[in-house]
């Protein structure tokens, strides 16, 4: 099977899960945090280099305050609880997103999971939080203008790379691969640059459900994609229609 080297996922229905149950939207949340145990596991299992978790998008602030907080609460307590683990298997953690908005005590678990984590390279982990793709994009232009307003760069040198390289997932490569779960088919502004040539696969079940046999039916549906990048299909180069 054709494994991807990079895996997106944006996890989707935890409130959907609860409420189905007549729990609270919290609840949800909280099951979608040992979803994400699962995922983490079965993306080293299966060979993936490079694990990406939308876990709070630049636009989630607009949500009830106390849920907003049991998010900030939840991301905590998955770094104080899994750090360890995840270090012992070598994983490296990485967050992208704006962190202007985030407290002092996140800032400060979010670098301490970077420090520690630095040199591993058995699976990258890279956590989306406070992250948005329009957002990524207008602060890597904002940190390019400042450069070429202090004279550093040439205006004209500006292409595809050098955008790619300003922003937040410089250095990482672009998503294979882009789950969805809970049957809703959109982007919802999730790395939609690096998302250029990504394939995409919607999976009905809800995010506290996902599990490893999910995760290889999405690999399944990825490896029968013929992926082209713009280009022909070898089949139609090797045959030189
Ligand atoms: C979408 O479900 C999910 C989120 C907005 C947050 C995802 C967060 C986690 C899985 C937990 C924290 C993550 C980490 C890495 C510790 P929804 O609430 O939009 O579901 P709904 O569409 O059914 O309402």
């Amino acid at each position: 099977m054709n494994t991807p080297q990079h895996v997106a996922i944006i996890m989707d229905g935890n409130g959907r899960w609860a409420q189905r149950r007549g729990q609270m939207r919290t609840t949800g949340h909280r099951m979608g945090v040992e979803a994400v145990r699962e995922a983490v596991r079965s993306a080293g299992e299966l060979g993936i280099r490079y694990l990406t978790l939308f876990a709070f998008s630049s636009e989630n602030w607009s949500r009830p305050e106390d849920e907003v907080n049991d998010l900030m609460g939840l991301l905590k307590f998955f770094v104080r609880r899994d750090l360890a683990e995840l270090h012992r298997e070598g994983v490296r953690v990485r967050v992208i997103g704006n962190r202007r908005a985030l407290k002092a005590d996140i800032l400060s678990l979010l670098a301490e999971a970077e420090d520690l984590t630095r040199n591993n390279s058995a699976l990258e982990l890279i956590i989306a939080f406070n992250y948005g793709g329009r957002d990524d994009i207008a602060r890597a232009a904002r940190g390019l203008v400042d450069q070429v307003a202090r004279g550093e760069l040439d205006p004209q040198s500006i292409n595809e790379d050098a955008i790619s390289n300003a922003l937040d997932t410089a250095g990482i490569p672009d998503p294979d691969l882009i789950i969805r779960t809970s049957g809703e088919q959109r982007i919802s502004n999730f790395l939609i640059w690096q998302a250029a040539y990504a394939e995409f696969v919607f999976l009905p079940c809800l995010w506290p459900d996902f599990g490893r046999a999910d995760f290889e039916e999405a690999i399944r549906q990825y490896s029968c994609r013929d992926r082209r990048f713009g280009s022909v299909a070898e089949r139609d180069l090797a045959l030189g229609s």
